[in-house]
């Protein structure tokens, strides 16, 4: 037993920010954006938090699965950038929501909706919940250093969620992680303490761009190709792949190096930025509203980023 999606939402804020906005902050451009990312605009922040944002897609796929809110057990919240360590960010979307159930974070950097899942699995397997609203929520804005053109015209603000319940079209996973602080690292602010004796990092995005373009083309093939061998399937079988949106090169890379034609990647990144744990459920909002998903089409959602940790799954719709 794992689980079946009942429902789908996102949400971003209504602030669009194009690469011609982040022109005037630092020395980019929009061709070099493009062809480097594929990044044309992306949504930020003014006043709303993760947990806000997270209410409003949970909202969402509350209303899209016909769920009412007093019928979730469990939330599970993904997010790198929630304004306070305790209360997590699923205790404020909790509280947002006027609920009363368990709530618990998980970090996984980019690849944490995958890890959510998987997560959220073991819960309906011990048969312990009923319903769960799995959200993906990141306010990326607040942890950017607007002064590093290398990081910022990267990444944007938005949330995506499901609401889950049990059944058996959660099929199957793969999970890697090489844990380090030298590609991707986002320290927390160091205090004050007066027995301190180093000075620390900046508490934003420090990121090493080559590597984390080698590491994440090497984890979505390796990943993907493992989770297809393990279940005895093709990338003939699958209908989609919903990749976490880090960078169009990156995906089309993988496109090549393991022949499989663009069309079946889903893109949405030119418009909404590197959105980190929220892109996959944002992009399955998408693409469930458009239509685009028939009941048995198989999906395979990699996903990659700091940790370094990667993920790989494969769900039937
Ligand atoms: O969720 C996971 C998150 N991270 C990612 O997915 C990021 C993966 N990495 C990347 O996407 C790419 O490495 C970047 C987009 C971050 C950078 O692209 P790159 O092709 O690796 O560029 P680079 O760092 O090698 O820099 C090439 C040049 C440098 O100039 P010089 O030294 O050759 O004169 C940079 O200073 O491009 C310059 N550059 C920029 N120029 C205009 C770096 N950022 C920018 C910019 N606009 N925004």
């Amino acid at each position: 037993m794992s689980f079946s999606v009942l429902g789908t939402g996102m949400y971003v804020p209504p602030r669009v920010v194009t690469n011609e906005d982040i022109s005037k902050l630092v020395d980019t451009n929009d061709a070099w954006i493009m062809q480097r990312v594929g990044v044309k605009q992306r949504h930020i922040s003014t006043n709303e938090t993760a947990a806000d944002m997270g209410c409003k897609a949970a909202i969402a796929a509350l209303e899209n699965s016909g769920v009412k809110k007093e019928e979730i057990d469990l939330i599970l919240t993904a997010s790198v950038s929630g304004e306070s360590i305790s209360p997590s960010v699923s205790c404020m979307i909790q509280n947002k929501l006027g609920v009363n159930c368990m709530t618990m974070d998980i970090n996984a950097a980019c690849s944490a909706f995958v890890f959510m899942l998987e997560t959220a699995a073991g819960f309906f397997a011990r048969g312990k919940v009923k319903k769960i609203l799995a959200i993906g929520t990141e306010r990326l804005s607040r942890i950017v250093d607007w002064e590093d053109r290398g990081t910022c015209v990267i990444f944007g603000d938005g949330a995506g969620a499901v609401v889950l319940e049990a059944g058996d079209n959660y099929m199957d996973a793969v999970f890697h992680v090489k844990g380090g602080d030298n590609v991707i690292d986002i320290p927390q602010p160091i205090g004050k303490s007066p027995f301190y004796e180093k000075e620390q990092k900046k508490p934003f995005i420090h990121m090493k761009g080559q590597d984390t373009f080698k590491f994440a083309v090497n984890a979505i093939c390796h990943d993907t190709k493992q989770l297809l061998k393990q279940n005895n399937l093709t990338f003939d079988d699958i209908k989609y792949i919903v990749p976490h949106q880090a960078n169009q090169r990156i995906i089309d890379f993988a496109s090549v190096m393991l022949k499989v034609p663009k069309e079946k990647f889903y893109v949405n990144i030119d418009r909404f930025g590197n959105t980190s744990s929220a892109s996959i459920p944002i992009a399955l909002d998408e693409m469930n509203r458009q239509g685009m998903l028939q009941k048995g089409d198989l999906l395979l959602l990699p996903a990659f980023g700091g940790g370094l940790a990667s993920a790989a799954c494969l769900l039937r719709w």
